[in-house]
């Protein structure tokens, strides 16, 4: 999971590319690095750490003519972060350098088998093998070799590679790894994502899966797997650029919070019309539904946890069986899924290597898909039968929280209208939920707007060693959520707690001072919440509940109360997350933690 990006035209190739490398370092940034074509032979500019100290180590790159080159920044997959095992790699004799994204799973073999043949390696990395193998390929036609070294490639990639045969030109490939071309006047692009070349170009060619792109700064020439010229449409991208910067915020992280009232408003209105669900082509007639048995909706982390607020709203509202499964146990676990089920598959990024696997093991085994996706035109969105896209926009921090969001939102949607076709509301229930939904949005502002007394109650806790967080029906799925969040970008312990069971176990680790999270929003469960909040009250625990403005019982045991305005138990998640999300982001900066981009961390994780 890394960032690639590359550049052939009639600039200076080495400040675009590490302009583009900033926008890609949420997929990686343990170390960076650059080739380009310079003084007659392949420069290779790479160090550990940020980008910050690669471009320092060049002057940002404004000393170097070069006008094509490959960039990239890393998150180690095989060898320790340092600059040998850096990217770009160079082949043996220096004329070929490479930039890849994935795994290749028989490096090793591939790697004896050169070895064999008199070739020194330098890195422990599975990519310096693509550099050596193409240059053992090479007889004079650098895309020849490219071609011939992927036919030996087990695994996934994205690649770039140069060499120094053709100065004028650069070579893409991709196989379970994202990569994009930029299509620009005079000068033509590679990158991971579209971020890093939204600057320079809206043009874009989505590569797919063994496609080999050829690009020199006047054209762009696509093949397929068996050399056949493929023609591909332009795919246009209307997003601001400003979007995907930080528009004034401190932290990504907090701008993508503040932009859930508008993002989850778009969402809704891309499936509902006046107070009606939009029927359209991704709709599902009463007659498929009722062929349906069960559904599974399928995940990773946040997306996993907006997939179990899916289970509890589906079943309710349709009474079609619901299973939630983390993507990474799913392919492995042999499921019982075929043709009469539907497998909801939900992912940000649509990459998410984990997830599309789990997509593909559904799909073979005969079930329809339907996706929830964020980034258009990614693998899952692709491989999918049918995809609801939540419009939350480009997602930068590695903590996902608009997307999370949007996720709910397209949920609450699909719930709806299965429950409409399965003929469990009526139309008189249906209109008012659709108007209920409505009201989300503003009362995510006004969320927003009581962010001073998450703040005060983070400045008085952020030394906690553990946090809990409980939670009963849907309160406890936004618990999972919470407590992912605290943890991923402040490194507090914390877990995650169904109200009912603390007692069985866990509540042996509650003593005086430990910090308890109590979402309380569900009518039906307020008064066996309160007892929960009394047990670990009385054992010392300091506990900080999310309820609606309403429910004043709550105020009477907890220590402190964030509320969210008064709506009905079903539709409190959308608004009590984002009071989790702002409690982990305060957290976060008051521990003086890199909010964006935490340890150990990737935005997009492309690898299993
Ligand atoms: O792009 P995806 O939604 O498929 O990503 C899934 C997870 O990797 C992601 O949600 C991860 O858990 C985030 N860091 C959570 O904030």
């Amino acid at each position: 999971m890394c960032g690639i990006v590359g550049y052939v035209g009639e600039r200076k190739a080495a400040p675009i590319l590490l302009s583009g490398l900033s926008k890609l370092e949420y997929r990686g940034y343990d170390s960076a690095g650059i080739a380009v074509y310079e003084k007659d032979r392949l420069q290779v500019i790479k160090t550990k750490g940020r980008l910050k100290a690669l471009s320092d180590m060049i002057d940002g790159g404004k000393n170097m003519s070069s006008t094509m080159g490959i960039g990239h920044t890393r998150w180690a997959t095989h060898g320790e972060p340092n600059d040998i095992n850096s990217h770009p790699h160079l082949s043996q004799s220096s004329e070929i350098a490479v930039v890849h994204n994935g795994i290749i799973e028989n490096y090793i073999s591939l790697k004896e088998f050169l070895v064999e043949k008199g070739v020194k390696f330098l890195s422990e990395t599975d990519t310096e093998v693509i550099a050596q193998l193409i240059e053992y390929n090479y007889r004079g036609d650098i895309v020849e070799a490219v071609m011939e070294t992927l036919k030996d490639l087990k695994g996934s990639y994205a690649l770039g590679v140069i060499s120094r045969h053709n100065p004028e030109m650069f070579i893409a490939a991709r196989k379970d790894s994202p990569l994009i071309i930029g299509a620009g006047k005079n000068e033509n692009f590679i990158a991971s994502d579209i971020p890093a070349i939204l600057e320079y170009t809206r043009d874009i060619y989505i590569l797919e899966d063994k496609e080999v792109a050829v690009l020199t700064k006047d054209s762009i020439k696509i093949y397929n797997e068996y050399g056949q010229m493929v023609n591909k449409k332009i795919f246009h991208v209307d997003w601001d650029v400003d979007a995907a910067e930080k528009g004034g915020f401190e932290h990504f992280m907090m701008k993508e919070i503040f932009e859930e009232p508008k993002v989850v408003k778009d969402t809704f209105n891309s499936r509902i019309n006046g107070d009606l669900l939009k029927q359209d082509s991704l709709s599902f007639t009463a007659e498929q539904l009722n062929k349906i048995e069960k559904i599974f909706i399928v995940a990773c982390g946040t997306a996993y946890h907006a997939g179990i607020v899916g289970k509890y709203l589906i079943e309710d509202l349709s009474g079609i069986p619901v299973e939630t499964d983390v993507a990474s146990e799913f392919r492995y676990r042999n499921p019982i899924i075929n043709e009469k089920c539907l497998t909801i598959i939900i992912s940000q990024s649509g990459e998410t290597i984990d997830t599309l696997f789990a997509l593909r093991e559904a799909k073979s085994r005969g079930s329809k898909i339907l996706s929830i996706v964020n980034v258009v035109g990614s693998s899952i969105a692709r491989e999918s039968d049918s995809v609801i896209y939540t419009l939350a926009g480009p997602e930068i921090a590695v903590a996902s929280t608009k997307a999370y969001n949007t996720q709910l939102a397209a949920l609450y949607t699909i719930a709806l209208d299965f429950a409409n076709k399965k003929n469990r509301i009526n139309s008189e229930e249906l209109k008012e939920k659709i108007n209920t939904l409505k009201e989300i949005p503003g009362q995510i502002e006004k969320v927003l707007e009581k962010r001073e007394g998450i703040q005060k109650f983070a400045a008085n806790h952020y030394n906690a060693k553990s946090v809990f967080f409980i939670g009963r029906g849907l309160d406890y799925a936004l618990a999972m959520e919470g407590s992912l969040k605290l943890k991923e970008i402040s490194y507090i312990h914390s877990e995650a707690y169904a109200g009912g069971e603390l007692k069985h176990g866990t509540i042996a680790l509650i003593e005086k001072g430990t910090l308890v999270l109590c979402s309380v929003t569900q009518d039906a469960l307020i008064e066996k919440m309160v007892s929960n909040i009394r047990e670990v009250k009385s054992r010392g625990a300091v506990v900080m509940a999310i309820t609606q403005e309403k429910n004043k019982l709550v105020e009477s045991v907890a220590d402190t109360v964030i509320n969210i305005p008064d709506i009905s138990s079903m539709f409190a998640p959308l608004t009590a997350a984002t009071v989790m999300q702002l409690f982990a982001y305060y957290m976060s900066v008051l521990k003086g933690c890199d909010v964006d981009k935490p340890r150990n961390l990737a935005k997009s994780v492309t690898v299993e």
